[in-house]
């Protein structure tokens, strides 16, 4: 992964480089709409104070959990003995990003949504509570981990999301199997070039042209950030939009010719 220092000076190449985040210089009728309509939608959602509330005591709770370490790990967690607040201050998505899931799913909405890396459930609350009648499928490895996502949901009365546990590698594939299509996916596990790339292949095989792939951190290592030019240039692939901590990924016919934008989030 790169350091806090090169991660600082990728973000202001990015920033210099945006567009500015009103929509005025883009192009594109989609895009402009997303920024509109999506990016710059300030409302405040009824679930919003809830989730953000459950953030909060997890932030605070220092009881030890075991959890299993599937690979590219996080920069600060090396042990398998872990406070809930470390895992909650290192691995949880911060609102913004979060909330700009729910909006995604709010305007899109998707009717069967899959999430790899379920953590302690937050981002998966925003994506569930985002349109209920939507089914929320939350991949997590780690099994004390997923007990507390699933303890969230309860509190929080989620009624929409299963939570598969076990390794990405073995309960992809079988969960893909059971699902007739996949309308929106939030890829935010195992931030290597290889995985993300495999993973990415096997949920096309239940995506359309209108569905939404959302990659997480794809400028967080050298290894995401070739996995997000596979994405960029994966013939399925027909526009993406760089927000630098996530990339948006369509594949919408009425696309003419490839495009790549990047926009300041
Ligand atoms: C960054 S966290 C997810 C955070 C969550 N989406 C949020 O922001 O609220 C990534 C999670 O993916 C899980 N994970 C990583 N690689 C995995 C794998 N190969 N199989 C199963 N789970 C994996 C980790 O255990 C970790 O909890």
């Amino acid at each position: 992964m790169y350091t806090p220092f090169q991660l600082a000076l990728k973000y202001i190449r990015y920033y210099v480089k945006a567009d500015n985040g009103k929509g005025h210089g883009v192009h594109s009728p989609f895009v402009f709409d997303l920024i509109q309509h999506v990016m710059n939608d300030g409302r405040q959602f009824y679930s919003f104070e809830k989730i953000e509330g459950v953030r909060v005591d997890l932030l605070k709770n220092n009881r030890s959990i075991a959890v299993e370490d599937f690979g590219a790990g996080s920069r600060v967690n090396k042990l398998p003995i872990r406070t809930i607040q470390k895992i909650a201050h290192s691995s949880l998505k911060p609102k913004k990003y979060s909330q700009l899931l729910f909006k995604l799913v709010h305007y899109f909405s998707p009717s069967h949504v899959l999430e790899l890396g379920t953590s302690l459930g937050i981002t998966t609350a925003y994506l569930a509570t985002a349109n209920a009648s939507s089914q929320v499928i939350t991949m997590e490895g780690s099994t004390e981990v997923a007990a507390i996502a699933l303890e969230n949901f309860q509190q929080l009365a989620i009624n929409n999301i299963e939570i598969v546990t076990g390794n990405f590698d073995q309960t992809l594939a079988i969960t893909l199997e059971k699902l007739a299509k996949v309308d929106f996916v939030f890829l935010d596990g195992n931030h290597r070039y290889e995985p993300t790339v495999r993973y990415f292949e096997q949920v096309l095989s239940k995506t359309d042209e209108y569905a939404v792939i959302v990659l997480d951190d794809i400028h967080w290592s050298k290894e995401m950030e070739d996995a997000w030019a596979y994405v960029q240039n994966h013939q399925a692939v027909t526009l993406t939009v760089d927000l630098f901590y996530i990339g948006l990924v369509f594949f919408r016919k009425e696309k003419i010719a490839k495009q790549h934008f990047v926009i300041r989030y």
